[in-house]
C-alpha cells in the first residue's frame, strides 16, 4: 500500500491535490469547496491564476478546518525582487495568515533567482509559509537553490508522455518531492489506447490509471484540474487499486518527448 502523503521533514504533502489553473470567476469558490467535500485536502493555486480570493473563500466555505488543508501558492518571476510584498498580497487575497507551501513559479535569470530564493528564508521566518519550493526549475537551477533555502519540492510537468526520470532521481537524492502538474496531459491520457487497456483490467478509467502510475512512484504527488464533480470523484479514487510491475513498465515505455507547456519558455531539463 502506498501512503496517501509524501513526508519531507515535518511536511506532509497529500499525494492528490486539486489544480486550479483556469478555475476562475463566480463558480470557482464552489468548485474548490466541492473538491474538499469529496475529500481533497491539497489545493494548488498561484498569483498568476488570479483566483486566490476564490480559492480562499472555497476553503472557508467547505467548513473543513484550515489546518486539515494543504494549500500551495506561487510567486511569478516579475515579483522575484519584490517577494515579501507579493506574498503578503497573496495572503490578503486568500484571507489567510499563511500557506503550507510557497513556490517560485518559473525560474528567472540567475541573479533574480538567487535573490528570490534567499527571500524564501524570510518567508519562513515570518511564518508566511510552512514550507518553500520551486516550480519548473532544472536540476542545475535546483542545485543552486537548495544551497540557499530549504526547498522541499519542484513542481513540474509530468505525465505518461514526458520523462522526468533524471529530475526525479535528483529530487529523491536530496529528500525533495516532485509535484506533477498537467498530470493528465490536458485530458489526452484519458483516451490513450494503452492506458484504456490497463484501465479495463482494473475496472478503472484511463485517467485513474494515469494518476495511479504517477502516485505509485516514490515522492510523486499529482494535481489534476477539473470542474466536473464526477471527474473530481474519479480523479480522487486512485488508492483502491495497484498497477502491476508490467503495467507500470508499459506506461514507462510510452514515447516520452511531449512537453505541453509553452516550449518558448520551458527550459531544457535533462
Ligand atoms: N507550475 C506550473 O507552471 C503549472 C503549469 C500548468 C499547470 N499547473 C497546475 O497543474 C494543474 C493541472 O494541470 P492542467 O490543468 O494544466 O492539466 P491536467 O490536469 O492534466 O488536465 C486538465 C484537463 O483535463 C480534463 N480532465 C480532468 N479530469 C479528467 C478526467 N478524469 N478524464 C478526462 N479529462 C479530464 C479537464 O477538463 P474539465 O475541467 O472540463 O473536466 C481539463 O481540460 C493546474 O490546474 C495548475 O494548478 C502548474
Amino acid at each position: 500500500m502506498i501512503s496517501q502523503h509524501i513526508t519531507i521533514g515535518s511536511t506532509h504533502i497529500p499525494r492528490i491535490g486539486l489544480g486550479t489553473y483556469k478555475i476562475t470567476g463566480p463558480g470557482a469558490a464552489k468548485d474548490v469547496a466541492d473538491a474538499i467535500s469529496i475529500g481533497y485536502r491539497h489545493i494548488d493555486t498561484a498569483r498568476m491564476y488570479e483566483n486566490e480570493a476564490e480559492v480562499g473563500r472555497g476553503i472557508r466555505d467547505s467548513g473543513v478546518p484550515r489546518s486539515e488543508i494543504f494549500l500551495t501558492t506561487k510567486v511569478w518571476p516579475s515579483d522575484f525582487r519584490n517577494l515579501i510584498p507579493a506574498v503578503e498580497d497573496s495572503l490578503r487575497r486568500l484571507q489567510m495568515e499563511r500557506v503550507d507551501l510557497l513556490l517560485l513559479h518559473w525560474p528567472s535569470d540567475p541573479e533574480s533567482n538567487k535573490i528570490a530564493v534567499a527571500e524564501l528564508n524570510e518567508v519562513l521566518k515570518r511564518g508566511y509559509a510552512q514550507s518553500v519550493g520551486v516550480s519548473n526549475f532544472t536540476i542545475a537551477q535546483l542545485e543552486d537553490a537548495r544551497k540557499d533555502a530549504p526547498i522541499i519540492c519542484d513542481q513540474v510537468e509530468y505525465h505518461p508522455y514526458l520523462s522526468q526520470a533524471k529530475l526525479l532521481a535528483y529530487l529523491r537524492s536530496y529528500d525533495m518531492a516532485l509535484t506533477a502538474y498537467r498530470p493528465l496531459a490536458l485530458g489526452r491520457a484519458a483516451k490513450d489506447p494503452v492506458l484504456l487497456d490497463i484501465a479495463a483490467a482494473h475496472k478503472k478509467t484511463a485517467g485513474q490509471v494515469t494518476l495511479r502510475w504517477l502516485v505509485q512512484q516514490d515522492d510523486v504527488a499529482v494535481i489534476p484540474k477539473t470542474t466536473h464533480r464526477e471527474r473530481l470523484i474519479e480523479n480522487f479514487n486512485i488508492f483502491d487499486f495497484e498497477l502491476t510491475e508490467a503495467e507500470m513498465k508499459a506506461i514507462d515505455d510510452l514515447p516520452k518527448n511531449e512537453r505541453l507547456t509553452n516550449p518558448a519558455t520551458a527550459p531544457e531539463w535533462d
